[in-house]
């Protein structure tokens, strides 16, 4: 038996019923056997799904030159003269997004890549590696924290000036799933059980997360969910931008995902939620099947996330699809010279990144920001 079902099984017979935030976080990351641990090759053609990175390099290029343009402003406050600026990436995978907006950096923008650092936040071991691998020309430029703890302990607790970003890393979080339960009008949350060589999803008759759901779900909405209604929410997410709004001091911090606006959330559409997984290109038809082989991903609750920022002290500046704010980047871009050049594979890759039937509305961009400290706006007037 490969040896992360042994152990998903060994867990299950421990609790019972998993919860399948849990069958998730071993399915994805259980060191040596998760899927992130041993899928090199994913994102990308030969793997199990495309992300924006994998259509080419434009998106790094494009994601580049908007840094460009925050941390330069951020450059120019007296504030950040003293202090190093920081471009901070997580869920960097193989590298592949650092290398494209490395390099249009130290081509366009040669004074500002000597001044910066680029740091990845990577737990795993294995990752770190890989991304070495890609990014060796530039290993004297870039540094790697385990998470945002190790940061700030090599930071001597310092807070941060500049950007923290990711791409597709909240919706690779482990979520909790919870359904409804019209006959006795409640909640419960789904967990994982075993039925001979199987796992099956399995109502749990406890669960201490129930409050999650209750917190998030409109009661007047109770009394007209069909029976199964299902939601997904991830605390992981919340709790892992809360963090990385707790480290910056002054600047940005953005996330690119999958996900639903507060006016999509509870669509009749999806009563089922958005919990996928999937397979060389397809979704599978069971997201429990073949855990480590497949990727398993949900929508990303972007009111929630803003909510958690804003608690953090952050000022939301803009929710809106990759569509709109790629063609607003493109529009700042062709006015300048040292974009450099605009090739033909340059507007095919733009083109997939922008339909609205490709990733331009599916993909979703928040933007929150903390300009200052009070005390530093007192210093400065
Ligand atoms: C869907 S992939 C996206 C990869 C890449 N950003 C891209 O767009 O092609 C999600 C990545 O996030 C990583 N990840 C998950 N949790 C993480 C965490 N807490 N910190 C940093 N990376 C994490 C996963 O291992 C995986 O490499």
């Amino acid at each position: 038996m490969p040896p992360l079902i042994e152990l998903i099984r060994r867990e299950i017979a421990a609790s019972g019923v998993l919860p399948f935030a849990r069958f998730m976080e071993l399915a994805l990351y259980c060191p040596n056997y998760g899927y992130y641990q041993t899928k090199r090759d994913n994102p990308g053609r030969r793997g199990d799904f495309y992300t924006s990175v994998s259509t080419g390099e434009l998106f790094g290029q494009f994601l580049a030159f908007q840094s460009a343009v925050w941390l330069e402003g951020l450059n120019s406050s007296p504030v950040t003269r003293h202090s190093s600026l920081c471009l901070i990436e997580a869920g960097a995978h193989d590298g592949t997004l650092a290398n494209d907006i490395l390099n249009w950096l130290e081509a366009s923008r040669p004074k500002l890549f000597e001044q910066i650092e680029y740091g990845i936040i990577e737990p795993s071991p294995t990752r770190q590696e890989w991304q070495k691998e890609k990014l060796e020309k530039f290993t004297s430029r870039v540094r790697w924290h385990t998470d945002f703890k190790d940061l700030k302990l090599k930071t001597q607790n310092s807070k941060l000036t500049g950007i923290i970003f990711s791409n597709e890393l909240l919706d690779a979080m482990p979520v909790h799933r919870f359904g409804w339960d019209a006959a006795a009008k409640k909640w419960f949350e789904w967990g994982v059980a075993g039925e001979g060589e199987k796992f099956v999803w399995a109502r749990m008759t406890e669960s201490r997360h129930l409050l999650l759901v209750t917190r998030h779900m409109p009661r007047e909405l109770e009394s007209v969910l069909p029976d199964g209604y299902t939601v997904e929410i991830s605390p992981a997410a919340e709790n892992w931008w809360r963090e990385a709004a707790g480290v910056l001091e002054r600047g940005r911090l953005m996330t690119i995902d999958y996900g639903l606006g507060a006016d999509e959330l509870f669509s009749p559409s999806r009563p089922r939620g958005t919990l996928r997984a999937y397979f060389r290109h397809h979704i599978a038809d069971d997201i429990l099947a073949n855990p480590g082989e497949q990727d398993i991903t949900a929508h990303v609750n972007f009111p929630a996330i803003q909510a958690a920022g804003e608690s953090a002290g952050l000022t939301t500046e803009s929710f809106s699809t990759q569509a709109q704010f790629l063609t607003r980047i493109l529009e700042k871009a062709a006015k300048d010279k040292s974009f450099g050049d605009w090739r033909a594979p340059h507007t095919r890759q733009f083109q997939t990144l922008t339909h609205p039937e490709h990733l331009g509305r599916a993909f979703r961009i928040l933007i929150q920001s903390r300009q200052s400290t009070p005390i530093q706006r007192l210093a400065s007037g």
